[in-house]
């Protein structure tokens, strides 16, 4: 018998072979002094890829928004994101800690419609009445995150970025996209990350969640904005030495998990449709996008619908009134096919 799927995070995700032969061939230098002959490849490859400037790892998603804030606020400033923004709501706090800002979430009054998007009249309204006399803080950074955690893995369209995007540059506010799974929104609407980068002043994706990589992210950007992150990093204490080992996993990640992540969006829908097929679990089948598929327990609380599918896989209570499961490139077509025949079957079901 199969173990349990484990879909708690796509971060679970374990190295292959390949990449920890990858990992150990890797070329290596000192990383603080730019010498990394690996890093630079990957950084090089990253600003390729998103269509910026410049790119700079960082060991983490959470460093690579945090960067982003301080190179672009100051204390005191305001920070308009989208409702669930996992910038402000599971960072630690550090947005207030290190960078001193506040947020102004928006479309918190109707999560379950919005699923953290908000409306380019919802902004242009955040970002209209800073005047002079000092009662409104400055609106510095417009965050917006693609895909959506606590959406469901919702996709921002690059049109949809576009018409956000007006609005923030016609204010002369820079907007940053916290993309940690910004390769499955690319590879949902098969398109580059460029259509994204080029209209942002600054982005992140991770390696480490969907593609597999063990650690580390990619921040990118313009010049200047790469300059300010490489301070800001050293100063949070990201500047990491002959780090090319994990760089050589991300270029590695890059060439060879990106094409799967398709794969993980098909298995999403799969587990969807099993989950439907449960008087305990309300599923809305048209909202998974991606990789990540959120179900409303029915007669239960999150933690109980857990505990009844926990014999076929793991998931996470997700807020009070969902469950979260996400699909990655470990989940194997046999252990796949014997959990969802176990899930679909229904409460009181084993194996
Ligand atoms: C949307 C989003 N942003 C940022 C992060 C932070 O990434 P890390 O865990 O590498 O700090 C995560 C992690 O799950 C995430 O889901």
């Amino acid at each position: 018998m199969p173990a349990p799927l484990d879909l708690r995070s796509d971060t679970l995700t374990r190295p292959t072979a390949g990449m920890r032969a990858a990992l150990a061939a890797a070329e290596v230098g000192d990383d603080v002094f730019g010498e990394d002959p690996t890093v630079l490849l990957l950084q090089h490859r990253a600003a390729e890829l998103t269509g910026a400037e410049g790119a700079l790892w960082v060991p983490t998603g959470t460093m690579a928004n945090q960067i982003a804030l301080l190179a672009h606020c100051r204390p005191g400033d305001e920070v308009v994101a989208g409702w669930g923004a996992h910038s402000y709501l599971y960072e630690g706090g550090a947005g207030a800690a290190f960078a001193g800002v506040q947020f102004n979430v928006l479309s918190a009054r109707d999560p379950e419609e919005c699923r953290g998007f908000f409306s380019p009249e919802d902004l242009d309204a955040a970002l209209t009445g800073v005047d002079a006399s000092g009662h409104r803080p400055p609106v510095t950074l417009v965050m917006l995150e693609n895909t959506h955690n606590r959406g469901g893995g919702r996709v921002l369209s690059p049109a949809r970025l576009g018409a956000l995007a007006a609005v923030a540059r016609a204010k002369g506010v820079p907007v940053h996209i916290d993309g940690a799974r910004l390769p499955n929104a690319a590879a949902a609407l098969g398109v580059s990350m460029a259509a994204w980068g080029a209209q942002v002043s600054s982005l992140t994706f991770c390696l480490s969640k969907g593609l597999g990589a063990p650690a580390g992210s990619v921040l990118c950007g313009g010049a200047g904005f790469i300059r300010a992150a490489h301070r800001w990093r050293k100063a949070l204490g990201g500047g990491l030495r002959q780090v090319g080992v994990l760089a050589a996993a991300g270029l590695y990640a890059l060439d060879h998990h990106l094409a799967g992540l398709p794969r993980d969006h098909a298995n999403a829908r799969r587990l969807a449709a099993a989950l439907a097929r449960r008087p305990d679990a309300r599923v809305d089948e048209a909202r998974v996008e991606t990789n990540i598929v959120l179900c409303e327990p029915v007669g239960c609380t999150p933690a109980e619908l857990c505990a009844r599918l926990a014999p076929w896989a793991r998931a996470l209570p997700f807020g009070d009134r969902h469950v979260r499961a996400v699909l990655h490139r470990d989940v194997e077509e046999d252990a796949l096919a014997w959990a969802l025949k176990g899930i679909g079957a229904g409460e009181g079901a084993q194996p």
